[in-house]
């Protein structure tokens, strides 16, 4: 691939947006911030733009992306919102929640955004930034996390330059971003809820807001491609439930565990979720053999911290 100069532009720059979207409407990509992580943009209606993200990522070309939309009626014009989906979107949008739904038929999103599947994850990011760029363009935007496919997702745009620098033209600087970790996926077929991937929304308020249960996903038919085994790979091995540390390792706290790194002192889950990438990229810097993680509490939004951990510590190359 040649090598580009990667811009980076502070996205409260007066113009940043408007640059934002005429390099979408180019056909190029541009890494921008979203509230839980950096996402490396394409226009969801250009086949040619987002044939770049999976190339630029080196992602498996059947690991469906997400369509990040402005608004429920954005949405609409491309998937099918049954009354649930409607009642989740409602509570939820803008925020950390994107759902599978089954597509309409002939839409304009072309296939490789959702890898040739019946179905198109949608969600409604809560950045302003992000969400004034979709408004602008005027259509969707697909965006995967801004990383190396199976490499720790950037929470900031300086992780999106380690990451992805020299490959993509535009990097929008928004800070470090708020959640730290990906969206809650959910699938919605019918009345079936199956949870894709655990986020900061939880499964109990999901069950909440609908009146229903929420399926595992091992206990249905549906499945993310993307979660496979490893991914969120540091460069150094990950041991969890760690109590205390070996001399090669270097340790992640969390509460009453103190490490070189801490998650969260007070045992704060969303607190840990927002540090949670940011303190493996630093502990792997340390250049130890293993970075050992304190236990953290599976309920919650330790649920998904969990998923994250359980991956980056899976062996490489599955
Ligand atoms: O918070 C987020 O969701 C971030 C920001 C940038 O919005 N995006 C993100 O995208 O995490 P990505 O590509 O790293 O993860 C998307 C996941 C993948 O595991 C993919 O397999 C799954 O969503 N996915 C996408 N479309 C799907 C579909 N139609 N059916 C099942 N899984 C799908
Ligand atoms: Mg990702």
């Amino acid at each position: 691939m040649t090598t580009i100069v990667s811009q980076i532009v502070s996205a409260n720059e007066d113009g940043a947006i408007h640059q934002a979207v005429e390099q979408l409407i180019a056909g190029n990509l541009v890494a921008l911030p979203t509230e839980t992580v950096y996402g490396l943009a394409a226009d969801a209606l250009s086949d040619a733009a987002v044939q770049q993200i999976y190339t630029t990522k080196g992602r498996p070309v059947g690991n469906p992306l997400i369509c990040h939309v402005a608004s429920i009626a954005m949405a609409d014009k491309y998937v099918v919102v049954n009354t649930i989906a409607k009642k989740l979107m409602k509570k939820y949008w803008p925020g950390p929640l994107t759902l599978v739904l089954p597509q309409r038929e002939n839409n304009a999103i072309p296939a490789t955004v959702s890898a040739g599947l019946q179905t198109l994850a949608v969600r409604c990011p809560a950045s302003d930034i992000t969400k004034s760029i979709i408004a602008e363009l005027g259509r969707p935007i697909a965006a995967p996390s801004a990383n190396a496919s199976g490499k720790l997702s950037p929470t900031s745009a300086a992780d999106v330059v380690e990451s992805l620098g020299g490959k993509v033209p535009l990097i929008l600087d928004g800070g470090e971003t708020s959640i730290g970790i990906e969206s809650t996926i959910i699938g919605i077929a019918g009345s079936n809820i199956t949870l894709l991937r655990p986020g900061t929304i939880t499964i109990d308020e999901i069950s909440e807001t609908t009146g229903l249960p929420v399926l595992d996903r091992d206990e249905t038919q549906i499945t993310a491609p993307g979660q496979l085994k490893s991914h969120y790979a540091p460069n150094a091995a990950v041991r969890l439930n760690a109590t205390s540390k070996e001399p090669t390792e270097t340790l992640i706290g969390f509460g009453e565990i103190t490490g070189d790194f801490t998650l969260s002192a007070s045992g704060n889950l969303a607190e840990a979720a927002q540090n949670l990438f940011a303190l493996l990229r630093k502990a792997d810097a340390a250049g130890t053999a293993t970075i050992a993680v304190a236990p953290i509490p599976q309920f919650g939004i330790g649920l998904a911290i969990n998923d994250r951990l359980k991956r980056a510590a899976a062996p490489r190359g599955l």
